[in-house]
């Protein structure tokens, strides 16, 4: 596990995005699982802007590690979200973008989007095996939509799964740690003062970290990387 940490946001998601236009460089096609919530959005915005004219996005395949369960154009979409922050500054083609159906009955967008990812990524084991998943960290240390209180989902036996926010209810279709743990690479994008605590405890192996999802992220590859701003990495 590498730590990249920044002065501010601002510095993240630079460095991201410096970091992201190299690592495509290197590929042919590539598929990419997205984050969500509010922290990619400047981190977005500052990709788009910088490198939106140099990444050959073509070649680029969006998916997400997760996706709240309500309609495209709800302003709690992750898939929104990336339209208003990326999608709409960039030239990526529509055929690229593969977003979950949130306004699907779950269950059945689960599975559907995970056919969907063992017919169009390489498969190793069985698993569908991303060029790299981006995670955010929630204050609670929950990953893409895996929860402390549904842990059991970390490791089903599905490469797509129901889960279910704690504490609005809302159900959002995710990926498990199973198909995060296979991809190529992974990185986590974590600011703010509010993840310090969990930072903190995951990095360290203290307190309740075994009950933090974030906490089981690690890829086979070796691959793990925390991009950090200084308030998020300040207890460390
Ligand atoms: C989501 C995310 C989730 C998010 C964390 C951090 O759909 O909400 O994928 O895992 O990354 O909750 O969210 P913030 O960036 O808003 O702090």
């Amino acid at each position: 596990m590498k730590t990249k940490i920044y002065k501010n946001k601002q510095e993240v998601a630079e460095q991201f995005s410096a970091y992201f236009s190299n690592l495509v460089k290197d590929y042919g096609t590539f598929h990419v699982a997205l984050s969500g919530g509010s922290t990619p959005k400047l981190i977005f915005d500052v990709l788009a802007d910088s490198y939106g004219d140099t990444i050959d996005w073509s070649q680029i395949h969006f998916y997400w590690g997760d996706e709240r369960c309500v309609s495209p154009t709800d302003e709690q979409s992750n898939f929104k979200m990336t339209q208003d922050h990326l999608f709409s500054k960039i030239n990526v083609p529509k055929e690229n973008i593969h977003r979950v159906l949130g306004e699907n009955q779950p269950m059945g967008e689960a599975m559907r989007y995970a056919n969907l990812l063992e017919i169009n990524l390489d498969r190793v084991a069985d698993v569908p095996q991303f060029d790299l998943v981006l995670l955010g960290m929630g204050d609670d240390g929950h990953t893409a939509s895996i929860f402390p209180h549904e842990m059991e989902l970390w490791e089903a036996n599905d490469h797509c799964v129901v889960a279910t926010h704690p504490d609005s209810g809302q159900k959002r279709v995710s990926i498990t740690g199973t198909v995060i743990n296979k991809a190529k690479e992974v990185i986590f994008l974590v600011t703010g003062d509010a993840k310090a605590e969990k930072v903190k405890e995951i990095h360290g192996k203290l307190g309740g970290y075994k009950t933090y999802p974030a906490t089981f992220v690690t890829p086979e590859s070796d691959k793990l990387t925390w991009f950090m701003d200084e308030a998020a990495a300040s207890l460390l």
